[in-house]
């Protein structure tokens, strides 16, 4: 087996699902490419990456995108107190993330690329194509072998993808990343919450409520997995305050309210409350095409299991 084969085995039994995802971005950075992932939030880009360059055991640099990522903060700066003692002297200079990546050889993770401001855009730009760096009084920086760009975005994020120039894209292999099926997210949510007793058949109806939020017609952006496991985590607790099992029905109706209301963002005009959504998203799988509803709702913690999956 290839290196790259094996590493792909390893990310495999850190991440739920995507063995797809997984061997095509392992393929391009082993194949000393720069990586761009595309998809909604909350469906796993950062877990994906963290877990595959964890398993590189390769230097890692983490940087959040946004409006404030000037290139000096990205490049690294001259220490203005020190420069008055000590002049710019390579010393004085505080390498940011990429020099810092650029120098060992390691990886330079971006998230919400498309937030960045134009200049430091540009800085990565050059770095992608020439692999070096000239900076004002410090001089050339070479990227050591190892060095790669890995970048994440949502295509619908408000400051959009119209941002990310052409340039970005030639110089990068594109993924793009959309949501997992309903069995995977289920296996997500169980993972995100070791330890918890979650009723099985309650657990495939909250996840198939979170999946219709995405194509509800007064909805333009639903939900994602990370609402399913907030819905688990809150009814969890409830249900430990309301001395009720997580599944009884008003303890998981109020948690995917609080869980999922915020996250749903309705289309202009509509005149409905999300809330309401959640209330008629619910009623449709706990009630109307109640093939999972634990039989004993107001039962006991371990409810029997084995009910037949929501579609
Ligand atoms: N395939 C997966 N395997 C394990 N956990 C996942 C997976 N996809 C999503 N998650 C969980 O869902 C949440 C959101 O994932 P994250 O990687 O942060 O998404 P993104 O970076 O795309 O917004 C995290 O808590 C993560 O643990
Ligand atoms: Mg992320």
């Amino acid at each position: 087996m290839s290196a790259a084969a094996a590493l792909v085995q390893r990310v495999l039994g850190r991440v739920v699902g995507r063995a797809r995802e997984i061997e095509l971005v392992v393929a391009a950075l082993a194949a000393n490419r720069h990586v761009l992932l595309e998809g909604p939030p909350g469906t796993g880009k950062s877990t994906l990456l963290r877990a595959v360059a964890d398993e590189l055991g390769l230097g890692f640099e983490f940087v959040e995108g946004n409006a404030e990522l000037t290139p000096a903060r990205l490049v690294g700066h001259f220490d203005p107190a020190r420069v008055l003692t000590d002049g710019y002297d390579p010393a004085v200079f505080e390498d940011g993330a990429l020099v810092t990546a650029m120098r060992d050889g390691s990886l330079l993770y971006i998230e919400e690329i498309n937030r960045i401001p134009e200049e430091t855009l540009n800085v990565l730009i050059t770095v992608m194509s020439e692999r070096e760096l000239h900076v004002p009084r410090l001089g050339r920086v070479a990227a050591a072998s190892g060095f790669r760009l890995v970048a994440a975005m949502n295509p619908f994020d408000a400051i959009g993808t119209a941002r990310i120039s052409s340039a970005v894209y030639d110089r990068v292999c594109r993924l793009a990343v959309d949501y997992q099926d309903a069995p995977d997210e289920v296996a997500i949510v169980r993972a995100a919450l070791p330890g918890a007793e979650l009723h099985d058949g309650w657990l495939t109806n909250v996840v198939e409520v979170v999946r219709r939020s995405r194509t509800h017609p007064d909805v333009r952006i639903g939900s994602s997995v990370r609402g399913a496991i907030d819905t688990a985590a809150v009814a969890r607790t409830l249900g430990e305050m309301r001395g009720l099992p997580a599944h009884h029905r008003g303890v998981g109706l109020d948690a995917g309210l609080v869980a999922l209301s915020g996250r749903l963002r309705l289309r202009e005009g509509c005149a409905r409350t999300a809330e309401d959504i959640v209330r008629e998203l619910w009623q449709q799988v706990f009630v109307d095409s109640d093939v999972s509803e634990p039989d004993d709702a107001s039962g006991k913690e371990n409810a029997p299991t084995g009910a037949t999956p929501v579609r």
